[in-house]
């Protein structure tokens, strides 16, 4: 039997162990998958047990995506420009590669809504760690203009410089918005207190696609603002969640499982617990 886990502070929340074994049964693939809780000050020394004890990778969630970054030998290009680590795994001559799938996952969500993200404008809110792991997946698929805009402005021009060399991208503060984007990402997390940033009227096309990288088992405020404003399109995070966690079962496993099933027994899980 393989093992996998997942590795976290907190950690009892996690949907990954559910979502991992559903793929494994999904696919008749025999694995373990587990949620550890790392100590604050014991990620590197809790990942090396887990490896001990014959673990073959894992999931990072916070706060120890940079740790994990930083422990890693081998990077994939969109782990390296994300600065953040989501996925573990092991090579066969024991090397330790990080890879980031959570833009995959965010792509992937989009695609499955039939949405394409090329020749799109977009706009990014927020300027964090979670707005740098979804960029180079986001931008490899050529929107037309992708505008991040931030509360605090400087972190938003700095990131955009982080990633000028792969697309139009510029950053902006708040304020400095503009108008007429088809697709507003929301990557705040404003959401988890029920607050929205201040957006201008007419930032939204007609018709345009909203989403909250943020999930519940309800709307987001975020998708009730993109309900508000004509978006013809409001999703949450639900999706991408299932989709990274896709990504990585395909990177361990070479198998990919099958995500709209997934999905819907999680929304069910979740809405049991309420
Ligand atoms: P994460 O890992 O979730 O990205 P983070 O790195 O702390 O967390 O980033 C949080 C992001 O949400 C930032 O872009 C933050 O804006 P600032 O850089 O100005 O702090 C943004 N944010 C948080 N609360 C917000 C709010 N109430 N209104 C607008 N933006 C908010």
């Amino acid at each position: 039997m393989d093992h996998y886990a997942v590795f976290g502070h907190p950690i009892a929340h996690s949907q990954s162990p559910f979502i991992h074994q559903t793929f494994a049964d999904q696919t008749g693939q025999l694995l373990t998958y587990r949620a550890i809780l790392a100590p604050l000050d014991g990620f590197a020394e809790t990942v090396q047990r887990f490896r001990a004890e014959g673990g073959m990778g894992a999931n990072v969630t916070l706060p120890f995506k940079e740790q994990a970054f930083a422990l890693c030998e081998e990077l994939t290009p969109r782990a390296r420009l994300a600065g953040a680590v989501n996925t573990l795994h092991w090579q066969a001559d024991g090397k330790l590669v990080g890879d980031n799938t959570d833009g995959a996952g965010l792509v992937a969500d989009l695609q499955q809504h039939g949405v394409s993200l090329t020749g799109l404008r977009i706009l990014m809110l927020g300027a964090g760690g979670a707005v740098r792991g979804v960029l180079e997946p986001v931008l490899a698929c050529q929107p037309a203009q992708l505008v991040i805009a931030n509360r605090t402005a400087s972190k938003a021009t700095a990131l955009a410089a982080d990633f000028g060399h792969l697309g139009n991208v510029t950053g902006v503060g708040l304020d400095g918005i503009g108008s007429g984007f088809d697709l507003i990402i929301n990557g705040t997390s404003a959401s988890l207190s029920g607050d929205l940033p201040p957006l201008p009227e007419g930032c939204l096309v007609k018709e345009g696609i909203t989403y909250d990288m943020a999930y519940g088992v309800h709307a987001t405020p975020f998708q009730l603002w993109g309900e508000r404003h004509g978006g013809r399109l409001n999703l949450a995070g639900l999706g991408m969640l299932v989709n990274q966690a896709a990504e990585s079962f395909a990177r361990w496993r070479g198998v990919r499982p099958e995500i709209e099933p997934v999905r819907a027994a999680l929304l069910a899980r979740l809405e049991a617990k309420q």
